[in-house]
């Protein structure tokens, strides 16, 4: 009931329900194409609100009868329209009964209820609770829900809902009943339902207030020894929230599905969270230290929104960042407390350089994913005026971003500050839909501070650039730093407000250590670091009793989500990645002073210029290198060049090829005049003992595995030998993928025969599939005489592992080349769009969802060189004017015209 031409729904029109559902009481007949779903609806009517109808969504669903206080209603109370069902009811209460019939063998979208490997999975959030029953499927409609689920016992053992298990028991034909409770009122988008062939690891703990509850993973039967991570990550969730936040597991039973058909990561349903199988399963011979990583952080963001976004929720899609930008915030900083204790045990030094790294890896995120969002047709703010399709606004600017914002809250309040405004928070909207100024305004009271110029962060798109200009007054000993700020045009906000930014500033001496930061008429000089509030167009800050020139280290730990203009040469850059003693700007300065190199390497390569890598910054890659006093994990993250997505922003026109020749000549340059340390490294960096995912170990494996991708890049001899070695002992998917992507990522000619038996061994582990695929998806042509990667991506979609239906697998190989290969995608002859195009159509058919992300790899379009953009428009165009376009990726094409603002 879509239509194509879906009209933008707006923020401003926001009006309240004129009625609530206060129960539902839902009944599942559960049949692959023949799902009967009953529905009982218990409304009043709000009196604080106009009067006005019911108003429920439907979508893809039957209606096979309405009941309204038992008995069929008269035709004119009952209209339908675009959205569902209008229901004009007299009185003041209501009870209606809805039955409905879906057919979830055949949904492919993989949003409401649908079918995986033989079982029954539903995905609600955003509005796919609409296509299993008409309701009025909005975030401030909260109902308490009662769900009893039926099924064929042989197929469908295990049966699951929200809530408490109350009730369960056997049926006539082979079939079985559960029913379950959820005492907590809740948006139909947390709603979830499981019934399928599952087993589950189990554990009994103990809350805070000494309640005891069981927590549940539940995994396809011969996966139990893939679990045991997850029920970790999810215990020291627990314990986290308590000691952070003082906020406990409200449930007498917690429990993750893992499911391997998913749109997305994994989904927060209360006390049933729903995980795409990559966020779950682990051990040591499949994943990859990143893969724990990840595991760990998603399982803790879906515990964590139990109670920020579940126990509050949302009052409007609007305000999605509200949950998503305080949870991901919340998520970032368990997982580097998490990092941090573990690292412990090597010293104070050791946990600052865990948390920093993981600082780091953050960054990275939102400069390779947001920056380009923000700087592109799809820009908005994080909490958006308006959108055609909501799915579309999953985006890293409202999660990432989002919890950038989040994070300056925290700089500027301090973390008790902080928690004060989180507890007001809890204590004003428990059980209550809400929005990002209710959530500011609380932070604002707790801390008896203004935040109303902050706010201008929730209104406005588009990347802040802070500009940062020293002066030293020798005589007067007076260190002048002038901060301004500038905020470029976005697609509909040509004029932008002042923001408030917090700019965290440290002074380096000349010999490398930071100065004491006195300012005058203050009597505090034992800071080496401050965070200076940038309100103004510009600001200057004075500092004195500075007794040398200083060198600026500006936006510390990345205090802001901004770009930082500082006039800095190599020299500069050199000396701060030897001295800064903020690890986050130290790693900065190895990232500024490589683009600057990758940069005039594309200059002169689009010139057809000789290629030359500077000495200067060869030292002094060499001298982080092989620093022994830091951390392995820090090294690998300095000496990994920045991405290539992050590097085409920064090209004016970006053009793909000589970028590509750029850092295949870096990298080759940097793998032989430093042959000899990568190889010590390698040595130095060995891990014994059985794996354990450990941030001292997996630094190393990380350095280790990069000093091979540089030696086979280079194809020095003895660091290939190592590489093939390393493959064939394979002790860990980390050292062993490690080997197989340097391998790949080289000119050597053991990459087939290890790709074969790549994917011989795990022919059956579709997980450690999606690793392959992917590899190959974002393989470079080391050598020109190579066929193209187009042609070997085809290829790999004939494999038999592979399918368009599941959405690990498209993110893998397809998104794998669009995202992850820039040059080949963008080949000069236009081959890669014309794939894009036949992709995006055919995936459409299936799952608008997932097509949507795909097509976004070509939004961006405009900022390529004039021949590339020519062969890009048409391919746009045949998308935009294929019959049936789901509004989804309308949407994105749309603006990637420029058809809607
Ligand atoms: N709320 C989920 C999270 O942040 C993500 C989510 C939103 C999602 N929509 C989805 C997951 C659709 C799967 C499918 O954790
Ligand atoms: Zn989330």
């Amino acid at each position: 009931m879509k239509t194509e031409h879906a009209p933008a729904i707006l923020r401003a029109d926001y009006q309240p329900l004129a009625w609530q559902i206060e129960r539902i009481e839902l009944h599942f007949h559960l049949d692959p194409s023949a799902t009967r779903v009953t529905s009982r609806l218990h409304c009043v009517r709000d009196v604080r609100v106009p009067a006005g109808p019911l108003r429920l969504c439907g979508e893809d669903v039957e209606l096979l009868s309405l009941r309204i206080d038992g008995a069929e209603p008269e035709s004119t109370r009952v209209v339908r329209d675009a959205v569902g069902i209008v229901l004009h009811l007299d009185g003041d209460s209501a009870e209606i009964e809805i039955v409905t019939r879906i057919d979830p063998s055949a949904n492919t979208t993989l949003s409401g209820l649908y079918q995986s490997r033989g079982g029954f999975f539903t995905q609600c959030e955003a509005e796919g609770f609409r296509r299993i029953t008409f309701f009025p499927d909005r975030p401030d409609a909260m109902s308490r829900y009662t769900v009893t689920v039926e099924a064929d016992k042989a197929s469908c053992p295990v049966l699951l809902s929200n809530g408490n298990l109350v009730e369960q028991g056997e049926l006539e034909g082979g079939r079985h009943y559960a029913k379950w409770v959820d005492p907590f009122p809740k948006p139909s988008y947390l709603f979830a339902l499981v019934a399928a062939k599952l087993v589950a690891l189990e554990r009994r703990v103990t809350t805070a207030s000494r309640r005891d509850v069981l927590l549940q993973v539940w995994v396809e039967d011969g996966n139990l020894d893939r679990a045991g991570h997850a029920m970790d990550s999810l215990m020291h969730s627990m314990r986290w929230d308590e000691e952070t936040f003082g906020l406990e597991l409200d449930l007498d039973r917690f429990m993750i599905v893992a499911v391997s058909d998913f749109n997305m990561g994994a989904m927060e349903n209360k006390g049933l969270n729903i995980f795409n199988s990559k966020y779950v399963l682990a051990k040591p011979e499949t994943a990859t230290d990143v893969d724990y990583e990840n595991i760990e952080s998603v399982v803790a963001h879906e515990y964590f929104h139990n109670w920020t976004g579940n126990r509050v929720t949302c009052r409007d899609w609007f305000q999605l960042t509200l949950k998503e930008g305080l949870t991901v915030f919340r998520d970032q900083q368990f997982s580097a407390d998490m990092l941090g204790r573990m690292a412990e045990a090597g010293g104070e030094a050791a946990a600052a350089s865990a948390r920093a790294v993981k600082r780091i890896d953050d960054v990275r995120v939102l400069r390779a994913a947001q920056f380009p969002e923000d700087a592109g047709p799809m820009a908005h703010p994080i909490r958006p005026d308006r959108y055609q399709e909501i799915n579309n606004f999953y985006t890293a600017t409202v999660y990432e971003k989002g919890a950038e914002v989040i994070r300056m809250l925290h700089t500027l309040l301090g973390a008790e500050g902080f928690r004060n405004g989180m507890d007001l928070y809890f204590s004003y909207y428990d059980g209550q839909a809400v929005t990002c100024d209710d959530f500011v305004d609380c932070m604002a009271e707790a801390n008896g501070r203004d935040l109303d110029q902050f706010m201008n962060w929730y209104a406005q798109a588009g990347t802040p650039r802070v500009k940062a200009v020293g002066s030293y007054d020798a005589e007067g000993r007076v260190y002048t730093l002038t901060l301004s700020q500038r905020t470029p045009p976005t697609p509909g906000q040509p004029e932008k407000q002042l923001l408030v930014i917090p700019v965290a500033v440290g002074l380096i001496g000349p010999d490398g250590a930071d100065l004491p930061l006195r300012v005058a008429h203050e009597n505090n000089a034992g800071a080496t670091t401050r965070v200076l509030e940038l309100s103004e167009v510009e600001q200057s800050f004075r500092f004195v009793d500075v007794p040398f020139e200083p060198v600026p280290s500006v936006l510390r730990g990345f205090s802001a989500p901004v770009i930082l203009e500082l006039d800095e040469d190599d020299a500069r850059l050199a000396f701060r990645m030897a001295h800064d003693s903020d690890a986050f700007n130290r790693w900065d300065a190895t990232q500024r002073y490589a683009e600057r190199v990758i940069l005039a390497l594309a200059a002169d390569a689009a010139a057809g210029r000789p290629l030359a890598v500077p000495d200067g910054f060869v030292a002094a890659f060499r001298a982080l290198l092989t620093n022994d006093s830091l951390d392995p994990a820090f090294r690998a993250q300095a000496a990994a060049l920045p991405s290539e997505g992050y590097l085409l922003e920064r090209m004016e026109p970006a053009d793909p090829a000589p970028l590509r020749a750029a850092l295949v000549f870096l990298m080759r340059e940097l793998g032989s005049r430093l042959a000899d340390d990568w190889l010590k490294l390698g040595d130095a960096l060995a891990v014994d003992g059985p794996y354990r995912y450990h941030p001292a170990d997996a630094g190393r494996r990380a350095l280790a595995n990069l000093a091979l991708r540089y030696l086979a890049a280079a194809e020095i001899e003895p660091g290939l030998v190592r590489a093939r070695d390393q493959f064939e002992r394979f002790g860990n998917m980390t050292e062993g993928f490690g080997a197989l992507a340097a391998l790949v990522q080289s000119a050597s000619p053991a990459r087939k025969a290890a790709l074969e038996s790549f994917h011989a061994r795990f022919a059956n582990d579709a997980l450690v599939l999606d690793k392959w695929f992917a590899l190959q998806a974002a393989a470079w042509r080391w050598d020109p005489s190579e066929e193209p990667v187009l042609e070997r991506v085809r290829a790999l979609m004939r494999d038999a592992a592979f399918s368009l239906g599941n959405p690990n697998k498209v993110y893998a190989l397809l998104g794998g080349f669009f995202r992850n290969n820039p040059a080949e995608f963008h080949a000069a002859n236009g081959s890669g769009y014309a794939f894009w195009a036949e992709q995006v159509i055919a995936l459409d058919a299936k799952n608008p969802q997932v097509a949507s992300r795909i097509a976004r790899s070509l939004e961006n379009w405009r900022r390529f060189a004039p021949a590339l953009q020519a062969r890009i428009r048409p391919e746009l165009e045949k998308v935009a004017a294929a019959p049936g376009l789901s509004p989804d990726v309308a949407e994105i094409i749309g603006k990637a015209l420029g058809n809607e603002g």
